[in-house]
């Protein structure tokens, strides 16, 4: 099993080049088969979940080209079968994209029950409402969700609950729907508004997308497009704490500014610097930082995807902390392994409660999911002595080159294939 080892310490100085937003990625990647011209998509992350959701597309007949490692072009006009059964597909939440997709297109999909990170229970029912209110027939059957309709006509869908998934899946359900669809409640996140700008340059109607109403007028059907994918949010982010945890100078390059607001002023807050130009920002930090506390909230509140990277700065910083969980119900099952490390958390229901200790110490930790692996590296790179980080397949869904970028920044961290070859490797741990 291949495993991250790094020795910390070191402060992270440099420029670091962030890549197209994973989950804005998948999104686009599966709308793109809803024409029968062919798409060119770029700026898509090279990793394992959008490798993954390509691949699945291919096995229905999709053609799906990569002509350099972030540009695909894709053409869906050859897709014979609306069964998708990939073995891979069940392990990424968003196969089911491929469920609106396919039903907005072929008015018939059927595709396992997503599977994804483990965050705890993560229902569907919000996407199956958006359906069945446009007309669709949708059941649970075998472990796949079946959806169908003879016709799809457009409908008026409150969410119950704020959900980017359900919001996406809709959206692209309802572009070829029969008048005119209205969500509200919709989330605002900057991947549903990449993903409604991508649809409208391929003919679709979407008028709305970044506030919590979207309407949509149904056309009759899409064409070719060639379109980019907005900065990756969380990657830029996760590159930011990387300086704050580090106590480095990272400037985070090819990003919106306007995206990682929030997490700015949380880094601000608790004393960093941050400047902002107009595709960069900036973060310095100089000196053990200030406690504070956080809130996940949908966008533009702060992040779920960043609340392991915040708590591990948090459990490096002045006093104490309360980091509360309001999206997922099970998303500090990182915090053990990092008590492994030395923090000092104490987690009640949805919420962490943080005391800063001075330093952490290395250990052998397991990445529980993507944005858990990521913050524990972060760990690994604040702490005296040797980290290793296994199961980083999870890191490898979301983070693209995430050692070799980190590396560029000056971290001493290595990906090694086993135990084996850990134990040639030469970290001057003494
Ligand atoms: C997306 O997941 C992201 N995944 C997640 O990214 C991210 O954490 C999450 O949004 C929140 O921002 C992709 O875009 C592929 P939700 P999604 O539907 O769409 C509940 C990462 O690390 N809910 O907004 O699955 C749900 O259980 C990840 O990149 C229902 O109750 O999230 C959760 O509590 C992991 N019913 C909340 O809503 C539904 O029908 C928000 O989920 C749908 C969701």
């Amino acid at each position: 099993m291949e495993l991250y080892a790094m020795k910390g310490g070191v402060p992270l100085v440099g420029e670091v080049e962030i890549g197209g937003a994973k989950n804005a990625a998948l999104a686009i990647l599966a709308a793109a088969i809803m024409t029968d011209e062919t798409v060119t998509v770029e700026n898509v992350p090279d990793v394992r979940d959008t490798n993954v959701l390509m691949a699945a597309m291919e096995s229905v007949g999709a053609m799906v080209v990569k002509t350099d490692r972030h540009t695909v072009k894709i053409n869906g006009s050859k897709i014979d079968n609306l069964v998708i059964d990939d073995e891979h597909i069940k392990k990424i939440r968003a196969s089911y994209y491929l469920l609106g997709a396919l039903l907005g297109k072929y008015k018939h999909a059927e595709v396992p029950l997503p599977g994804g990170c483990n965050l705890g229970t993560r229902a569907i029912d919000q996407h199956i409402k958006g359906f069945r209110a446009l007309g669709a027939d949708v059941r649970v059957e075998h472990g796949f969700v079946v959806a169908e309709a003879t016709k799809l006509k457009g409908g008026h869908i409150f969410m119950d609950k704020v959900s980017v998934g359900a919001t996406i899946n809709v959206m692209m359900a309802a572009v070829m729907a029969e008048g005119r669809t209205t969500i509200e409640n919709a989330a605002k996140e900057p991947h549903v508004v990449d993903l409604a700008n991508f649809l409208n340059c391929m003919g679709a109607n979407i008028k709305g997308a970044g506030t919590d109403v979207i309407r949509i007028n149904g056309v009759p059907k899409l064409h070719k497009a060639e379109y980019a994918i907005i900065p990756d949010q969380i990657e830029a982010g996760t590159f930011m704490m990387a300086a704050a945890i580090t106590k480095g100078d990272i400037t985070v390059k090819n990003v919106i500014p306007k995206h990682l607001e929030c997490i700015s002023a949380k880094l601000l807050e608790i004393g960093c610097e941050v400047e902002e130009s107009d595709d960069a920002v900036r973060v310095v930090a100089t000196k053990r930082l200030n406690n504070t506390q956080v809130k996940t909230l949908p966008y533009p509140g702060f992040p779920t995807d960043m609340q392991p990277q915040i708590t591990v700065i948090l459990g490096l910083s002045e006093g104490i902390s309360i980091v509360t969980e309001s999206i997922f119900d099970n998303r500090f099952k990182y915090v053990d392994e990092l008590i492994k490390m030395g923090a000092d958390i104490k987690v009640e229901g949805n919420t962490a409660i943080i005391t800063g200790v001075p330093r952490y110490s290395g250990a052998n930790v397991s990445a529980p999911d993507l944005r858990a692996g990521a913050a524990l590296v972060l760990a690994g790179l604040a702490a005296e002595s040797l980290t290793v980080v296994d199961d980083i397949k999870y890191i490898e869904r979301g983070y693209e080159d995430f050692p070799e970028k980190l590396k560029n920044l000056g971290a001493q961290i290595a990906k090694v294939r086993d135990q084996k070859e850990l134990k040639r490797i030469e970290f001057g741990v003494s």
